[in-house]
């Protein structure tokens, strides 16, 4: 078995993709038993310090591991190879870290977290290649070849990549968007976040995946219970993506802000003491991308834990 690589992805900036990231990795993690990777792509580097804390993503860095030295790789025309950039240990749950002292892992987060160098790497990285006649397409196109040959020993290690994107296009997004099996869209119920939406929706099914609708689920975030958000949802959910899978609607709220604030990077804490008031719509979030993912790709993947 290899795993599955899903983006979680949209234009539009602030709509939880970082945070629906980290929910559905400890969320998969936690229920199903599965082992995550979650590669971070984003130069704001939001996932990995939800997961490592600021400290966590720096001592990474400094042990040489990252999507900015990834790219380093690349740069240098090394193998490509993305293992030695991995974290191997980017778990947050106290369930997750007993059981794997006691020998008996039942889930597990990896990562390959982002930091903010990888923005000037990007920059000098797209300078040369266009100074050299190169195009956006063609070196989307070659960094999309290297990190799958540089995941393809790995793969197999994992049951899930996550691919948190950053709100762009850049040509390493455009990478990023290129290796995955299934997409996941957070959104929120308002004009601006829908408009982003339908952009993303646009030119990923131009661009990268004809067949998006049957591949996406979309998840409404940081949802305020008002008539005009609803009404948004509505319109999201019976005329501009009629044709998607939509994940369960998760509230804004403070336990989330509370959950994405790990103390250290040897803190950990229970799965209800980490979501508290949002535990139940984490649960759900699994459920239904789990459900999800069997009826698209055939994988099963039996509960763990109640
Ligand atoms: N359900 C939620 N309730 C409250 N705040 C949220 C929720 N989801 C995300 N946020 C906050 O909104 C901001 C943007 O979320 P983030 O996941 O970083 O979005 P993106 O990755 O799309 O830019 C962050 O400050 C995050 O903590
Ligand atoms: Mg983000």
């Amino acid at each position: 078995m290899t795993a599955l690589i899903t983006a979680i992805a949209n234009l539009k900036g602030g709509v939880g993709k970082s945070t629906t990231t980290v929910m559905l990795a400890d969320g998969l993690a936690y229920y199903f038993g599965l082992t995550v990777l979650v590669i971070d792509l984003d130069a704001q580097a939001n996932s990995s310090q939800m997961l490592l804390t600021e400290r966590g993503v720096q001592m990474a860095s400094d042990q040489g591991k990252g999507a900015h030295h990834f790219l380093k790789q690349f740069v240098d025309r090394e193998p490509p190879a993305a293992g030695p950039f991995i974290m191997p240990n980017a778990v947050t749950l106290e369930e997750l870290r007993v059981a794997e002292e006691k020998d008996e892992r039942l889930g597990w987060v990896a990562a390959l977290p982002a930091h903010p160098q990888l923005r000037l790497n990007e920059l000098s990285l797209e300078e040369d290649w266009y100074s050299n006649n190169g195009t956006p397409s063609t070196l989307a196109k070659a960094l999309g070849d290297h990190m799958r040959e540089a995941l393809d020993p790995v793969l197999p290690l994992y049951d899930v990549v996550l691919l948190d994107c950053p709100p762009h296009l850049s040509p390493l997004a455009r990478a990023g968007l290129s290796l995955a099996n299934l997409f996941i869209t957070p959104t929120i119920a308002d004009a601006v976040s829908t408009w982003g939406t339908k952009q993303f929706s646009q030119w990923t099914v131009d661009n990268v995946s004809k067949d998006l609708a049957e591949r996406n689920f979309v998840v409404v975030t940081r949802f305020r219970n008002s008539s005009y958000a609803r009404q948004v949802q509505a319109e999201l959910r019976e005329i501009y993506l009629k044709d998607r899978a939509f994940g369960p609607t998760i509230p804004e709220s403070i336990h989330v802000l509370k959950a994405m604030d790990r103390a250290a990077p040897d803190s950990y804490n229970t799965f209800k003491g980490k979501y508290g008031g949002v535990s139940g719509d984490v649960h759900r979030l699994a459920e239904r991308f789990a459900e999800f993912a069997g009826a698209r790709t055939g994988v099963s993947w039996p509960r763990m834990r109640s």
